[in-house]
C-alpha cells in the first residue's frame, strides 16, 4: 500500500486497559470465500474491518457474488452473503483488484482456477512483486492454466474442470495449501496437501464448518472433491495478530497490564503466547468459547523483565506475521535475534529490510542477515523518522517501540494500517498513559 500519511507518536510510560478486536482477517477472507462457494446464504459477524478483507468481498461481488454489509455496534461489521454453490461465480467483466491482499489473490485464485472462465487478478505495486510461482505450479498441475510475468501479478487465470492432486507444500503458507484446497474442494477426486511444516488452519476449519468432510493426519490433508457447502452463520473471533501489539507492549514495558477480550485463540495462532512467556513476561489465556471449530477467548498480558530471545526457523510458520511485533518488543530493553525468516522478504514489504531501516532510524541496535536480524534493546530508542514502506505491520511496530523512546518519532506509511487493523492508532491512544 503506498502512502505517505504522517504520524507521530509520543512516549509514554506504560500500557493498560482492557480492550476488544475486529474479527480475524484470516478467517473472515475464508469465511467470504466459502460462503461464495455455498449453497444459501451466509452471515458473518464481526467480520475484518482491514481493507484486505474488503478486497476479498469487492473480488466476489465482481464475480456475480451478491454481498450486504451492516454496521452495528454489538456485531461490528455484518457481511450477508448469497452463495452461488461450486463453480458458480460469473466471469468477471474486469480485472479483480486484491489490492495490497497476498490471501486474497492466492485464495482467489483457487477458487478461480475451477471455473470455466478467463479471468485476470491484479494488486497493488507492492503485491505486484510478490511471488505467485507457489499457487501458480499446483493449480496448474491440477488442470488450470495461469499466465503471469515472473510469476507474479497480474495472474490470467483460465480455469477449467479440474482434476485432484496430491501436494507437497516447498515453502510453509497457509496460503498456498488454502488456494490448493479451495479448488481440490472443487474439483474431481481428492486432493491431499503435504505441510512441509504445519500453518495456520483455519481452511480446515472452515471447511469444516460449511458442512465439508476432510480428514488431518500427520501433516496431511484429504479432501474430496465435489462436497457441497451450506450458507450458514459465523462469527469471526479477534484478530490475534493484532492484538500482538498490545501484547508485546504489555509485556515489554515496565508497569504495563493489557486484556484482550474476544480474541482468537486457535492454537496454530498462539505461539506468541509462548514465546512473550519465554521472554518473562506474564501471559494469562483464558479460551470462552468455541464457533465453527476456532477457540477464542481473553488474555492478559503483564510487564517482566524482558529476557534475550532467540527464533529458528522451526518457529517462523507459527509466528510469521508477530515478528514486527516482537522486533517492537525487543527495542523496550529485550534483545531478539531472528534466522530462519526469509519468507518476511516477500511480505507487503521486504519484512527484513525495511524492518531494519525502520528500527535503526528509531536509534535502535539493529543487524540485518540475509535471513532474519539481531536487535538489542538495551539501550533506550532515541525516537526519530521512520518509513512503514507501506506495510502495516512495520507501522504498528515503529509505533510500539516509539513510545519507549525519548522523543516523539514520526512514522511515514501510518495509514497502512487500515490493512488490518483501522482502529490502531485509536487503540493506542486509549491504552497509553
Ligand atoms: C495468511 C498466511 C500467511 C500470513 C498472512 C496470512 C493466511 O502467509 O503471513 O498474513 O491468511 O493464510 P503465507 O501463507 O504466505 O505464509
Amino acid at each position: 500500500m503506498a502512502s505517505i500519511a504522517v504520524t507521530t507518536v509520543r512516549p509514554a510510560r506504560r500500557v493498560r486497559g482492557a480492550i476488544g478486536l475486529a474479527g480475524d482477517k484470516s478467517i473472515s477472507h475464508r469465511y467470504a470465500l466459502l460462503a461464495g462457494l455455498a449453497i444459501g446464504r451466509t452471515t458473518i459477524h464481526q467480520y475484518s474491518r482491514g481493507a484486505d478483507c474488503a478486497a476479498t468481498l469487492d473480488c466476489l461481488a465482481n464475480a456475480g457474488v451478491e454481498i450486504t454489509k451492516t454496521h452495528s455496534p454489538e456485531r461490528g461489521l455484518t457481511v450477508d452473503i448469497a452463495g452461488r454453490g461450486l463453480r458458480g461465480l460469473r466471469r468477471p467483466a474486469a480485472p479483480l483488484d486484491a489490492q495490497n491482499s497476498g490471501t486474497t489473490m492466492r485464495l482467489m485464485s483457487g477458487v478461480l482456477a475451477a471455473h470455466p472462465f478467463m479471468s485476470v487478478i491484479q494488486g497493488d505495486a507492492s503485491l505486484t512483486q510478490r511471488p505467485m510461482g507457489r499457487v501458480i505450479v499446483p493449480l496448474e498441475q491440477m488442470g488450470a492454466r495461469i499466465e503471469a510475468r515472473d510469476n507474479k501479478p497480474p495472474l490470467t487465470i483460465h480455469g477449467s474442470a479440474l482434476k485432484g492432486i496430491t501436494y507437497r507444500t516447498e515453502v510453509p503458507s497457509a496460503q498456498v495449501k488454502s488456494a490448493v484446497l479451495l479448488a481440490g474442494l472443487q474439483a474431481a477426486g481428492t486432493t491431499i496437501v503435504h505441510e512441509t511444516a504445519a500453518t495456520r488452519n483455519h481452511t480446515e476449519l472452515a471447511l469444516q464448518a460449511f458442512g465439508a468432510a476432510l480428514t488431518v493426519r500427520g501433516g496431511a490433508i484429504e479432501l474430496a472433491g465435489g462436497q457441497t457447502l451450506t450458507g450458514r452463520e459465523l462469527v469471526v473471533p479477534g484478530d490475534i495478530s493484532s492484538a500482538a501489539f498490545w501484547l508485546a507492549a504489555a509485556a515489554a514495558i515496565p508497569d504495563s497490564d493489557v486484556e484482550i477480550h474476544n480474541v482468537g485463540l486457535n492454537p496454530t495462532r498462539t505461539a506468541l503466547l509462548n514465546v512473550l512467556r519465554r521472554a518473562g513476561a506474564t501471559v494469562d489465556e483464558h479460551v470462552e468459547r468455541e464457533a465453527g471449530g476456532e477457540p477464542s477467548g481473553r488474555v492478559r498480558v503483564r510487564y517482566g523483565q524482558p529476557r534475550s530471545l532467540t527464533l529458528g526457523a522451526d518457529d517462523i510458520p507459527y509466528l510469521i506475521d508477530e515478528i514486527p511485533a516482537l522486533a517492537a518488543w525487543a527495542a523496550h530493553g529485550g534483545e531478539l535475534h531472528v534466522t530462519g525468516a526469509g519468507e518476511l522478504r516477500v511480505k507487503e514489504s521486504d519484512r527484513i529490510s525495511a524492518l531494519v531501516r525502520g528500527f535503526q532510524a528509531l536509534g535502535a541496535d539493529v543487524e540485518e542477515f540475509a535471513d532474519g536480524f539481531h536487535l538489542r534493546g538495551a539501550r533506550r530508542l532515541s525516537g526519530g523518522h521512520a518509513d512503514a514502506a507501506g506495510d502495516h505491520r512495520l507501522a504498528m511496530a515503529f509505533a510500539i517501540a516509539a513510545i519507549g523512546a525519548e522523543a516523539p518519532s514520526v512514522i511515514t506509511g501510518a495509514d497502512s494500517v487500515a490493512i488490518s487493523y483501522p482502529e490502531f492508532f485509536a487503540t493506542l491512544e486509549a491504552l497509553c498513559e
